[in-house]
This record gives structure tokens, sequence and C-alpha cells, in this order.
């Protein structure tokens, strides 16, 4: 289906737990988040529900998000119902790869197509410092089980820091000359928790190509990445993996939106950066079919706003960057 400004609808970000096992800085507060009780959280089959709704108004990409969706219980259970949905083309995941390891296999063999993977240093005491918590061996064991599960394109998300890793970006980009890995720099958004960490932590994409290119040679352009999102792909000349940019300040890319966010409770979010929700999980729980469900579907895709410029200001919200699954 379209919205009010001719953008297709067909992506459906779904957060499946606002829970996470890491506590990166530019996310979440160092106490964590009060946790939602479990009640009030869509349940498994409830978001199957959700999803043949979406069906009807035009989804056919999904993506589940967290938090950190492989603590949920239950997703292998809800990757197979995905699967069995004929109209659904593509089911990736976004991780932060802490588990994923020890879950790949079972993933792949559960339906998941791709994974993303977050992934901001490539130093150990740094990675622990950036998250709270984690233990970068675990990512990079989880990289190897991506690749070695073939779910791919697997994609890397780096959030590009001053200060921070903006001394190892070059080596982050040089990931992709020996690998079939995607790395995409993320332009550091001011919203939620990381709306007063990232004051003077900001780094363009445009000062991220020129970094990279300086040192690693010239990019050319790539077009055939599969992907719903929006990166822009380049890549070094013969490598295996590309570089992708993700200029959520600098360059919003608003006129191509094509995606909805459903959150952990239950709300369709029409886009990431205005906190307006259209409630789902009433009517869900009060026995409304899938073609109710699509009519509050066709409710959120008409309320998409036309554009959130991050550059002219960001709205406060109740909910944080890990509570919307990014
Ligand atoms: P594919 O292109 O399908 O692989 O996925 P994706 O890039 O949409 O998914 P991922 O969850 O890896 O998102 C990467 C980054 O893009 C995250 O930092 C998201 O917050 C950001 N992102 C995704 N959608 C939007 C959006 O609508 N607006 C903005 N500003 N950022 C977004
Ligand atoms: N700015 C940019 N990217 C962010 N992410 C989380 N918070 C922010 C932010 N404030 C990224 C994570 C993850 C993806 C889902 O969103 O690093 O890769
Ligand atoms: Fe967890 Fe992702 Fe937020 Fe880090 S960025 S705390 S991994 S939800």
């Amino acid at each position: 289906m379209h919205d009010r400004y001719q953008r297709q609808i067909n992506y459906l970000r779904i957060s499946v737990t606002d829970r996470c096992n890491l506590r990166c800085v530019y996310c979440m507060p160092a106490e964590g988040i009060k946790h939602i009780p479990h009640s009030e959280i869509l349940t498994m089959e409830e978001i199957v529900t959700v999803v043949k709704a979406g069906v009807l108004v035009g989804i056919k990409k999904v993506r589940l998000t967290g938090g950190e969706p492989l603590v949920r219980g239950g997703i292998l259970d809800l990757l197979r119902n995905l699967r069995d949905i004929p109209e659904i083309d593509d089911i990736a995941l976004t991780t932060n790869g802490i588990l994923l390891g020890e879950m790949a296999s079972d993933l792949k063999a559960a339906g998941l197509k791709r994974v993303n993977i977050s992934l901001d240093t490539l130093k150990p005491a740094k990675f622990h410092r950036i998250t709270r918590y984690g233990n970068l061996n675990l990512v990079r064991s989880g990289i190897a089980a991506a690749l070695q599960n073939e779910l791919g394109p697997v994609k890397i998300n780096t959030v590009a820091i001053r200060g921070f890793n903006d001394d190892e970006l070059v080596d982050l980009a040089r990931l992709t000359l020996d690998k079939p890995l995607h790395v995409r720099f993320i332009e550091l958004m001011p919203i939620g928790t990381s709306d007063a960490w990232s004051k003077g932590r900001f780094i363009s994409n445009q000062e991220v190509r020129e970094l990279i290119t300086r040192t690693l040679g010239n990019l050319e352009e790539e077009k055939n990445i599969l992907g719903s999102g929006p990166a822009r792909y380049s890549r070094f000349p013969g490598a295996p993996g590309t570089i992708g940019f993700i200029s959520a300040v600098s360059n919003h890319f608003c006129a191509a939106c094509n995606r909805l966010r459903l959150t952990a409770t239950g709300q369709l979010r029409p886009c990431l950066f205005s906190g307006r929700e259209i409630d789902l999980k009433q009517a869900l729980r009060a026995g409304a079919g899938t073609g109710e469900l699509a009519g509050i579907f066709k409710e959120a895709i008409y309320a998409k706003p036309d554009c959130h410029d991050l550059a002219v200001g960001w709205q406060k919200d109740d909910r944080i960057m890990s509570q919307i699954g990014g």
C-alpha cells in the first residue's frame, strides 16, 4: 500500500523485546530501563497474527529487532511461523551478535535469511566500554557463524563516534577486503539517551568516506546489495564485501521510507522519530481478525509523516532507541 506521499510501504520492523543483554552508552542509560511486564508484551502468536494482517496491506519484508531479539524465548518458533507466510519474501534480524555464535545454525534452519550485526570497535577493552558488558570475542564468533551459515548478505552496523572509534574506521572498513562483510557506517543520531551523550561526538558520513578512501583508495558505487533499509553501498574494487553509508542525520532518507515499526508492546509506529503510535494490541486482544487489524495498519500508513528531519530537531519521546529497535 502507498502512503499519502506515494511511498510504497512493504517493510515491517518488529521489536520482539525491549530487553537487551548489553547497555550501549548511546542507546541505554547505565541502570538499564524499567522492564515492561511480560503480560504487556505481544506473544509470538500475536506477532504472527499482526504480520498476517500486515500482509493484507502489502508487507513483504520483516526484520526482527529488540532490544536484543535473541534474548527473547520462542524466537525460533516465531521464525518458523513467519517462514510459512508465503507473501513474506525476506526475514531478517538485527542483533548485537552476543548470542549469534551459539544460535546461528538454528536460526538458519528456522527460516532466518540474513542478519545485521552491531560492531563499533575491534578492540576488546573499548567494546566493553561502549557496551558496558560485552565480550567482543562472542561477537566475532557470531559474525563467523553468520558467514558460515550463510545468513547473508552479512551486514555490520558501525556507529561512527568521534573520540571513540574514529581511529578505527579504516580498520573496520578493511573487514570488507577479505570477507563478504558489508560494513555500514551509521551517523550517530542525537535521540533518546544519546541526545546528551552525543554532543561533540557526531561524525558525518562524508567525513567517514574521506577518511577511509584516503587510506584504502576510491570506492565504486554498488547497487545490488539485498536490503530494504536506507544504506547506500560502495565497494573497494575487487573486494568481496562493501561499505554502506546510513546518513540518518546529514542526508535524511524520508523520501524513500518504506517502513512501519511494531513495538514489543503492540503499537505501530509510523516513524522512528515521531512519538506517535497507533495501538494494535487492544483490538488484537479483543479478538479482532486480520481484516480488522489490516484497517489499523492502513491508519498507521496514512499517519506516516512526510519527513522528520533530525537536522531540524528531535521531539522528546517516551521510548529510547532500544525500545524502538533502531
Ligand atoms: P536492510 O537494509 O534490510 O539490511 O536493513 P536496515 O539497514 O533497515 O536494518 P538495521 O536494523 O540494520 O538498521 C541499520 C540502521 O539504520 C539503524 O541504526 C537504524 O536505526 C537505521 N534506520 C533504519 N530505518 C531507519 C529510518 O527509518 N530512519 C532512520 N533515521 N534510521 C533508520
Ligand atoms: N544513533 C545511531 N545508531 C544507533 N543505534 C542505536 N542507537 C543509535 C543512535 N543513537 C544502532 C545500533 C544498532 C542499530 C539497530 O541501531 O548500533 O546497530
Ligand atoms: Fe542493546 Fe542494541 Fe541498544 Fe546496544 S544498541 S544496548 S546492543 S539494543
